[in-house]
């Protein structure tokens, strides 16, 4: 980078307020929301949708919840003209969705818009032009005078036409075009020309859209802007105040939330953020960040995975795996001491109390996700991730004594393979570790002897398979797992059971059983096996052979 490259940029101010109120409220309600994604996130697209994919996308945003849907710029581009016609002639609006439309202030092109309206209840007619003082200087070579003519003219050309479609409902949305790098009191002073030459009223309000084109400043700038704006404006009450965020500096999501502080009573936006160079305001985190301060976002977010398949199929662009509550990995850990925060949390929360679990914003479940797919494991993960997977997906409770022992094979899988160690390679580690392992050891048969030996004791005969040779073993004990070992010693001598845990693999009566099985050979090292059977005293003694197996393998 240049050195002092950064002079060459000037530090945008904070507007003089006397008394700033924004800082002290809180948001209480959800805005009323706008899509333009069918405009402004279909314009920034390499290859804009066609008529099938705007239908899918505008049927998506109607599922969800979006009463606001600006469709495109029908005067600009013949596949928009062709969509609002085909959105009217088929009746797919339903009567609580209005759609709206973008024109500039030029008369054929406000012509056009209306003729694209034709037969349409109700409508918002989008009339935008750019005042900027660069944008004044650099491109269009006007006065002040002369560009707020030009609001003014449109407004009246608006006016005009609506008295030819008396069928209509006609709702004027007026955005002096980039906001951002106008004098504040010339956007005031143009929004008051347009609203003067309108002439709003409280049952129909006009809206004043005001939006950071480009992000330029921090958003408490915008804020105080905002509040400055709405503070000062005439005719407040018959005003619809919108905001209209991009992303050019990170922070659209804090730009519409502070701008909601400070009186927006509307927000435009897109699904995950698409749109010009770096997009416009996300309407999915805005919507879930109030649905996580426990206000209505009154949009449907419960199946989030729909809403991303829709939205990479229309716009060919990915949702990326951090996307904030709809990526892939978002409910996702990998290190140890969260998984092991977030399965204690999982395990504390009680649905009638409020959600309180470490690490987790939401409850995955809330956007269609499954709690499996929160813990995953890599290098980096404990013991516990990798005991809420083997419980999560196959009902292993590997008991705690075991869980080291575990970690550690899984933690040289992760090293070696550099990579996620994903659900069925953790089975298969534990299947190969611990599971029923019959090798040097084969069981053969065996014979409990129910008949008690004296009050207490168990008599077990068993014949196993040692490296080929049969061998009768028998035992007597407290139990059977007791009568085993000691019969077992006659063979592999020394070893004593340590830790001992079972539990059933399923709900059902005749579901299998599972046994845990730590043993102590004769030189103190550990070992651990696990047996399944449909008989909890077989399950235990396969776990004894399995240990065992293990300590001579
Ligand atoms: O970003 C912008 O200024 C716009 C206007 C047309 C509202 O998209
Ligand atoms: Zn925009």
């Amino acid at each position: 980078m240049k050195k002092e490259g950064f002079k060459k940029y000037k530090q945008y101010k904070n507007v003089e307020l006397k008394e700033r109120k924004w800082p002290s409220k809180l948001i209480e309600k959800a805005p009323i929301w706008c899509s333009v994604d069918l405009r402004d996130g279909n314009q920034a697209l390499r290859n804009p949708m066609s008529l099938e994919k705007k239908i899918d996308f505008f049927n998506l945003l109607v599922k969800m919840g979006y009463k606001e849907i600006e469709v495109g710029f029908p005067a600009a581009s013949q596949i928009e003209y062709d969509f609002t016609r085909y959105l009217i002639e088929n009746n797919l609006i339903p009567d609580d969705v209005t759609i709206q439309i973008l024109t500039q202030a030029r008369r054929e092109l406000i012509e056009k818009s209306f003729e694209a309206l034709k037969g349409i209840k109700k409508a918002v007619v989008h009339l935008y032009n750019s005042t900027s003082v660069v944008q004044r200087k650099v491109v269009f070579n006007k006065s002040k005078k002369e560009i707020i003519d030009l609001a003014v003219d449109g407004t009246r050309i608006i006016k005009e036409l609506v008295r030819e479609y008396p069928e209509t409902e006609f709702i004027l949305e007026y955005s002096p075009e980039s906001f951002s790098g106008t004098e504040l009191d010339y956007a005031l002073d143009i929004c008051e020309a347009v609203v003067d030459e309108w002439k709003p009223t409280t049952e129909n309000k006009i809206i004043l859209n005001l939006p950071t084109t480009v992000e330029m400043y921090t958003p408490n700038v915008y804020a105080d802007q905002i509040e400055w704006f709405s503070d000062n404006i005439k005719n407040r009450d018959k005003i619809i105040l919108s905001a209209h965020p991009h992303n050019d500096r990170g922070t659209a999501v804090a730009t519409a939330e502070l701008a909601m502080l400070a009186g927006i009573d509307r927000i435009e936006g897109t699904i995950f953020g698409n749109g010009e160079r770096t997009g416009n305001v996300d309407l999915v985190t805005l919507g879930l960040n109030l649905y996580t301060q426990g206000i209505d976002p009154e949009i449907d977010f419960s199946s989030i995975d729909e809403v991303i398949g829709i939205y990479e199929e229309c716009t060919e662009m990915p949702v990326p795996d951090r996307q904030p509550y709809a990526g892939s990995l978002v409910y996702t850990a990998y290190s140890g001491s969260h998984q092991d925060a977030i399965k204690k949390g999982l395990g504390l929360y009680n649905e009638e109390e409020y959600w309180e679990v470490p690490y987790l914003p939401i409850d995955p479940k809330d956007v269609g996700r499954t709690y499996e797919a929160i813990i995953r494991i890599n290098a980096q993960s404990g013991k516990g991730g990798i005991a809420f997977i083997m419980q999560n997906y196959y009902g292993f409770s590997i008991p705690k004594f075991m869980q080291k022992d575990f970690s550690l094979v899984i933690q040289s899988i992760a090293d070696e393979s550099v990579k996620e160690v994903n659900s069925e390679v953790i089975y298969d580690a534990f299947k190969k570790s611990y599971l029923n392992i019959d090798s040097p050891i084969t069981l053969e048969s065996i014979e409990i002897n129910s008949k008690e030996v004296s009050k207490k004791d168990i008599e077990i005969l068993a014949s196993i398979n040692y490296k080929g040779n049969l061998m009768n073993i028998a035992g007597v004990g407290n139990g059977p797992i007791d009568a085993f070992v000691k019969g077992m010693n006659n063979i592999i001598e020394g070893f004593k059971v340590s830790s001992y845990n079972q539990h059933s693999l399923g709900d059902d009566s005749n579901a299998e059983s599972v046994a845990y099985i730590q043993i102590i050979d004769k030189d103190g090292r550990k070992h651990y096996g696990v047996g399944t059977d449909n008989n909890i005293i077989l399950a235990s003694i396969k776990a004894v052979v399995s240990a065992v197996n293990k300590s001579i393998a």
